[in-house]
């Protein structure tokens, strides 16, 4: 069974998904984190993020790669999307992305074309979205734990920035498919949205279920 879960920056994808991972036992991938530890990796490497430099870094990347704290700041979010772009980068993490669900019998993964592109016959797929300045406000007080101070309008422009380069872009744009359920996370308890969230799943499964035994 995969999951697709997709949806803009600080929606509260990454919640949906580990609140599926850990109700039915499957691995979660956090598909942002690949995009950002190229980032990281590149910069760190090489100081500056070119698609040469990139390049030169994105198929040495490995799990362990994922881990560091670091790649949540603003900046390494801000050099993924542009990174994410290149069609070149896309295809070199297409590989890791499909082959993680191997792992184990099904995984949760999210992004922005979990649905689209990287699985498109994932059998169940969400949307996860927010107000914009819900967002912005999540993504402050994030950012405020690791220690970084940025004001309202700064994180709330850069995640416009973002999602206008996201949903844009000529290859894997962010999109709402016709075949997701839609999740609003702007005013909802977690507690409430994890009921939620069990819910879609269950009754999603319990239908794909039925309809390959018949
Ligand atoms: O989800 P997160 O904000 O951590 O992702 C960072 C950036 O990586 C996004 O703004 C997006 O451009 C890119 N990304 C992507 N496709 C994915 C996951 C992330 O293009 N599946």
């Amino acid at each position: 069974m995969i999951i697709a879960v997709d949806g803009p920056s600080a929606s509260g994808k990454g919640t949906v998904a580990k609140i599926i991972s850990e109700y039915f036992q499957i691995n979660y991938l956090d598909t942002g984190l690949l995009y950002r530890a190229l980032a990281f990796k590149t910069i760190k490497n090489y100081k500056t993020a070119s698609l040469k430099n990139a390049l030169k870094v994105v198929n040495g990347l490995t799990e362990d790669d994922l881990s560091d704290p670091q790649l949540r700041l603003q900046k390494f979010g801000e050099i993924a999307s542009k990174l994410a772009k290149e069609k070149q980068i896309r295809d070199a993490l297409l590989a890791f992305q499909r082959n993680f669900p191997n792992q184990s019998n099904g995984a949760v993964l999210d992004g922005r074309d979990i649905g689209s592109i990287v699985f498109p016959e994932a059998q169940i797929k969400l949307f996860v979205t927010a107000k914009l300045s819900v967002r912005a406000l999540r993504r402050q007080k994030d950012m405020k734990r690791m220690g970084q101070n940025i004001s309202f309008k700064d994180v709330e422009a850069s995640l416009k920035a973002r999602d206008h380069r996201d949903i844009n872009r000529a290859i894997a744009p962010l999109v709402c498919l016709t075949d997701a359920t839609v999740v609003d996370t702007s005013n909802i308890p977690f507690g409430s949205l994890k009921k939620e969230i069990i819910e879609i799943v269950e009754k999603k499964y319990k239908s794909l279920s039925l309809g390959s035994s018949e």
